[in-house]
């Protein structure tokens, strides 16, 4: 296993092009879905300085927090709300520029200001949904939302 994710590059694009083969084999080796998400939420918190990284795990018709870097959060979401329960219900990323503008926001702190949540799905379902948030308005893009979507790929193999 390797002992730290070394990261090259500046740019955004190089950030998530050097660390996800790091993830990938991070995981390879690794079959234990909570160990997985946590490495990843570490991995994702340390290359970007994100606000919030995290995981909820679906588990009882609702989405229960699992690992996570950054303040405390919410400990449930229903189904179809907020940001994340949006993104379980619809199956597919979402990106939100400015959560002000989000109708069912779920403000776990007043301090995140934008956010991307993409779906974990593992055989066709959803079984979790990665969550991250930002400080600043319009964070994140189509390149965030394409390489997250790669990372959150790598957990079909996790149990
Ligand atoms: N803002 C999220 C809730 C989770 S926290 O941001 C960590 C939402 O609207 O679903």
């Amino acid at each position: 296993m390797a002992e730290e994710i070394k990261i090259e590059g500046t740019a955004k694009e190089d950030k998530y092009r050097s660390l996800y083969p790091q993830l990938r084999s991070l995981m390879d080796g690794e079959p234990d879905l909570i160990a997985n998400m946590a490495n990843v939420a570490s991995a994702l918190k340390e290359t970007f300085d994100f606000f919030w990284v995290g995981f909820y795990r679906v588990s009882d018709h609702q989405l229960l927090l699992g690992p996570f870097q950054g303040p405390i959060a919410c400990t449930r979401i229903s189904y179809g709300k907020g940001v994340c329960g949006t993104a379980w219900k619809e199956g597919r990323t979402v990106l939100v520029a400015d959560v002000d503008q989000f109708p069912g926001h779920i403000a776990c702190s007043s301090l995140s200001r934008s956010e991307i949540v993409v779906p974990v799905k593992r055989s066709g379902k959803i079984i979790a949904v990665l969550d991250v948030d930002s400080e600043q308005l319009n964070t994140f893009d189509e390149v965030d939302a394409r390489y997250l979507e790669q990372i959150c790929d790598l957990f079909g193999n996790s149990r």
